[in-house]
């Protein structure tokens, strides 16, 4: 294993995909706080807990923003990828950026686990993971091992899950 090693994980997502929510209930509950300003394009995250270091970025629009997120892949060993499951119309906008992402020169080829919240499965119309993970074309992924959970942040519904799938991966 990597022993005491620290574990970064990117989460990376359109904005209001959920993202600072679902970090605000991975967190220790005594670090948690309510994140209400959407910060396009900066770093709206980072935190550390068990050995893992967590930083969220908003991937939506602001090409001028995509240099501040792509410096840090080289250094990732796992990226989360949250979406809104609800969102049906954004589907293709995600699936551009996460397509980006997995082409950078800093990514492609590289066994890094990418782990899929089809977060806000409680709301209306929210489409099941399957739907998500075809929206998104994650069966033409052959380099990265991937997982798609659906996920609730706001009651903490399937992060468990999500995230024990990535700690298996990394170990
Ligand atoms: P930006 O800061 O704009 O990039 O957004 P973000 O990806 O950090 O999303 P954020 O956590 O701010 O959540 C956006 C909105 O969606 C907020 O109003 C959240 O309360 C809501 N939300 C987040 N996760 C869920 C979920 O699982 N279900 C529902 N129903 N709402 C959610």
């Amino acid at each position: 294993g990597r022993g005491r090693t620290e574990v970064t994980v990117l989460v990376l997502g359109l904005d209001n995909s959920g993202k600072s929510t679902l970090l605000d209930a991975l967190r220790p509950p005594e670090q948690r706080v309510h994140h209400s300003q959407p910060t396009v394009g900066q770093q709206q995250d980072h935190f550390q807990s068990s050995g893992v270091s967590f930083s969220a970025w908003d991937v939506s629009g602001a090409p001028r923003h995509r240099a501040l997120w792509e410096r840090h892949y080289r250094r990732a060993h796992a990226v989360i990828f949250v979406v809104d499951s609800a969102d049906h119309l954004r589907l293709v906008v995600a699936r551009e950026e996460l397509e980006l992402m997995l082409a950078h020169p800093d990514m492609f080829g590289r066994r890094l686990p990418l782990l899929v919240f089809a977060n806000k499965c409680d709301a209306n119309h929210a489409l099941a993971p399957m739907q998500v993970a075809a929206a998104l074309g994650l069966e033409r992924i052959t380099d990265k091992p991937w997982h798609i959970c659906a996920s609730n942040a706001l009651s903490g519904a399937g992060l468990t899950d999500g995230i024990a799938w990535l700690a298996r991966q990394i170990r």
